[in-house]
């Protein structure tokens, strides 16, 4: 079968085509019983914008909902305003972001976990959000639950949050599992704290290492397509055992052309701007 003709959309830009090309073939070769799908959920299973407006990651799906006093969301803001452009800067190596990140999430939690949100209430508040998956959700979702490929959404936004995403689009079928940060919430149903160990961007690796169990079971599917949109997204599959073959594929969102050649180096497959799952989708098709 020849490749995908989506991976001529202007969208794409690849550093080793020829590379690319091997990785499909050998993938396809070994059939889709031995494929696992791991993806982040933040702007890569969401969208990045829409009609020029940015679209909400989970945290701010909670952050801009009214469960959240006027005076918090702007301290929430600021946050976002302080941190933001240093999680996309260029300039500054990992190493150097890292316990900014942890600065970040931390100083959200605490204040989320102020706000004494009610877990009866996030239903309705990703309903009223601006929430939205990217085109050609369903299919990517639903393609994989057809052919029982597992689909591990990870993720360091709030997996309540996220999980009642897609529950309310319609594609939390049984072969998605989510690593993410859930709420804990005290008898009475009130946001008391964060479970376990945080997940922000730039720990995945750590995250993955916790949970051998799941890599363990999926032990005899050695190929993986992964998504991500952050270069911290790359170590998502450290825990995949006796790994054969993966195929990056990196959602550049923002400060492209700054960005370009740091994800050209990391992802197999960068796709700039491009705010549809067109090329995963034809990539699922091709293998399966
Ligand atoms: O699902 P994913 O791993 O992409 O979630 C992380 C994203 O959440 C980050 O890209 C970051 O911009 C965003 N974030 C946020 N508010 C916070 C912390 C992180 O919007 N308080
Ligand atoms: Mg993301």
């Amino acid at each position: 079968m020849s490749l995908p003709p989506q991976l001529s959309n202007p969208t794409v830009h690849m550093r080793d085509p020829q590379r690319v090309k091997e990785i499909l073939q050998s993938m396809q070769k070994a059939g889709s019983n031995t494929i696992q799908v791991i993806s982040d959920f933040d702007m890569t299973l969401t969208r990045f914008a829409y009609n020029g407006k940015r679209c909400p990651t989970c945290h701010n799906i909670l952050d801009n909902s009214k469960l959240i006093t006027e005076e918090c969301k702007e301290k929430l803001k600021d946050l976002l305003n302080t941190y933001y452009p240093i999680e996309i800067d260029c300039a500054r190596s990992i190493e150097e972001k890292l316990p900014l990140m942890v600065e970040w999430w931390t100083k959200a939690h605490e204040l989320l976990v102020q706000q004494k949100i009610k877990k009866d209430l996030l239903a309705m508040v990703v309903r009223e959000s601006d929430a939205m998956l990217r085109d050609g959700y369903q299919l990517f979702f639903d393609h994989l639950h057809k052919h029982s490929i597992p689909l591990l959404i990870f993720s360091a936004g709030i997996g309540d949050i996220l999980e009642e995403v897609i529950r309310q689009a319609g594609v939390f079928h049984p072969n998605v599992k989510v690593f993410s940060n859930y709420m804990d919430f005290d008898e009475t149903g009130v946001l008391k704290a964060f479970k376990g160990e945080l997940i922000h961007i730039y720990n995945k690796r750590e995250g993955a290492l916790l949970n051998t169990g799941h890599f363990q079971e999926l032990r005899t599917r050695p190929n993986v397509l992964l998504l991500g949109d952050s270069l911290g997204d790359l170590t998502m599959a450290d825990g995949v055992q006796d790994m054969e073959n993966i195929l990056k594929i990196g959602f550049l969102n923002d400060k492209v052309e700054e960005r370009k050649q740091s994800y050209l180096n990391s992802y197999d497959i960068v796709l700039m701007k491009d705010e549809t799952m067109d090329v995963p989708n034809a990539i699922l098709l091709y293998l399966t």
